[in-house]
């Protein structure tokens, strides 16, 4: 994995960028790089159009420039059904190993957040995953549990959500 890379997997093609209106939020980023660096995952939980995805683009940004993630910023987008859900990771998965998934075994959360640790295994440095619009139940349930491979000195996870609860699996 080349150092400082970025790259997007799901349906956003490219990846959002950060709007020349924006403004402030640092106290969030603040917080966020807190959450992260106890806990290795956070979420950014608010209605439709309140600013979570420009406010996890500012956060990676500041994060990148900081040099806080050497191993890369990622970005899944959580949209869909399960299905559509799980080929976004299984996506993001195959474009950092060499660990390929048999097609059968692509609709499975548990093989596919096994395949996303092997291949998130050989990223070198601290990486970011961002994870962007987890707002269905499907989604949350699959982003909860990839949410568990994020650890505080080792790989990050960000999500963004129009809905709360514990079912995100994260702080
Ligand atoms: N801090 C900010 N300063 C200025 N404009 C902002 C800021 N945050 C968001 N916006 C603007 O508000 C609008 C909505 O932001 P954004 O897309 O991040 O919301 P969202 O919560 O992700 O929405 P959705 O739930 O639909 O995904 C965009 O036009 C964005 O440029
Ligand atoms: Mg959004």
């Amino acid at each position: 994995m080349t150092s400082g890379s970025s790259a997007v997997f799901g349906n956003i093609v490219p990846p959002p960028s950060l709007s020349p209106f924006f403004v402030g939020r640092k106290e969030e980023r603040r917080k966020l790089l807190h959450i992260l660096e106890r806990h290795g995952s956070g979420g950014i939980t608010q209605h439709g159009g309140a600013g979570k995805t420009q406010l996890m683009v500012s956060f990676a940004e500041c994060a990148r420039k900081q040099g806080l993630v050497p191993g890369g910023v990622f970005w899944v987008t959580a949209d869909g059904n399960k299905e559509k859900v799980l080929s976004s990771f299984v996506e993001f998965a195959e474009s950092l190993g060499r660990f390929g998934l048999p097609e059968r075994q692509k609709s499975c959360t548990r093989a596919v957040v096994g395949s996303l640790r092997r291949s998130l295994g050989k990223v070198e440095g601290q990486w970011l995953l961002c994870v962007d619009n987890a707002d269905s139940a499907d989604a949350a349930e699959v982003v909860g549990e990839v949410a568990k491979l994020a650890e505080p000195k080792c790989g990050w996870l960000l999500v963004t959500s129009r809905r709360g609860g514990p079912e995100l699996g994260v702080e």
